[in-house]
């Protein structure tokens, strides 16, 4: 039996709730795991509202809340290969079981163990967020010089997104609200507030040949301002928006495999992916944790130190 922290039916916050669960059973392809750490995420409060069901893994209510997570492995189900009892692992809880709970199941396929030196604190960040950055920057392919357009870069992926951007010798500028400025500068962002005048106009005075590429964080009414920035619309690429292609501009295409975790570990190992935490919530304060990530502003990475 764990403590948890979910939704007993979809809903906004009002149908968040603590209870205790029996720890799950690993079921075939899964691992069960003492949980250190989980990511906070905006495709958690988007499963609570009934948005993805199918991320539920036709679970009963209920649910717990959480997609990712760093912890201990403690059990095997049938048919994993690869992990052991007592490793150290990281990955996604593809299969409904959430992550904001002292035990969950991760689907072993999406789980990677956590290489030495890199802290469990770190790994729980790099399923969503840093797989998503390495995948969005592989996707445009541009080449050392090219010049890329972060929408939203003060946030959990776009930060990770401008510190890989930099790393390979692309040109940065990042849109964000005016206490994003900081953190982004000191990854080597050029800032443009966007509450302090027209973006597009900023953007265009920086760079007035167009972007080589855009990987956008924001989606809307923003994405479709900045998307004729790009010197060509497929190199648009949108990570929350699916309506993307409307503009000729391409969905991120994740991958979610242990492959890519083991690759984004080691980069967040060598100093590469090291996403900026700002906020580490124990299990009592998830409800605090999930309401910065839920307002649309959240800066960087929010966590939740469950053990
Ligand atoms: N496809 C996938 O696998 C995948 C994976 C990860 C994330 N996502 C999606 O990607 C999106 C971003 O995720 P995230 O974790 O980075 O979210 P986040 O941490 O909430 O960051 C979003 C950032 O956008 C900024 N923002 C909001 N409106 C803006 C605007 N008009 N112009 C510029 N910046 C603006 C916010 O703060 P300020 O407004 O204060 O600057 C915030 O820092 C979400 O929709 C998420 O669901 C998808």
């Amino acid at each position: 039996m764990a403590q948890a922290w979910g939704f007993g039916r979809y809903g906004g916050p009002e149908v968040q709730e603590f209870f205790d669960r029996p720890d799950p059973i690993p079921g075939r392809g899964e691992v069960l795991i003492r949980v250190d750490v989980a990511g906070v995420n905006p495709l958690d409060y988007m499963v609570r509202s009934g948005l993805v069901p199918g991320l539920d893994g036709g679970r009963p209510f209920p649910l717990v809340l959480g997609m990712e997570a760093a912890g201990t492995v403690i059990a095997l189900g049938e048919g994993v290969d690869g992990l052991e009892v007592g490793d150290a692992v990281f990955g996604f809880a593809l299969t409904g079981g959430g992550t904001y709970a002292g035990t969950t199941v991760l689907s072993a396929a999406h789980t990677a163990r956590i290489p030495v030196g890199l802290s469990a604190t770190v790994a729980a960040t790099l399923p969503v967020a840093g797989t998503t950055a390495v995948d969005a920057l592989d996707q445009l392919g541009l080449p050392a010089g090219a010049t890329v357009l972060v929408n939203g870069v003060g946030g959990g992926v776009g930060l990770l997104v401008a510190r890989l951007a930099a790393e390979r010798e692309l040109r940065v500028i990042g849109t964000g609200s005016a206490a994003k400025r900081e953190p982004a500068e000191t990854v080597g962002v050029r800032f443009i507030d966007y509450t302090a005048g027209d973006v597009v106009a900023a953007a265009r005075e920086l760079v007035p040949d167009g972007f080589d590429g855009i990987v956008d964080l924001v989606g809307g009414t923003s994405l479709r301002a900045v998307a004729p920035l790009a010197k060509d619309p497929r190199n648009v690429i949108a990570v929350g928006d699916m309506s993307v292609p409307e503009i000729g501009g391409r969905f991120v295409e994740r991958r979610l495999d242990r492959e890519n975790l083991e690759r984004a570990a080691w980069l967040a190992l060598d100093g590469v992916l090291t996403p900026v935490i700002t906020a580490v919530h124990p299990l009592s304060d998830a409800p605090a944790a999930l309401a910065t990530v839920e307002n649309g502003h959240a800066p960087g990475k929010v966590i939740i130190k469950v053990a």
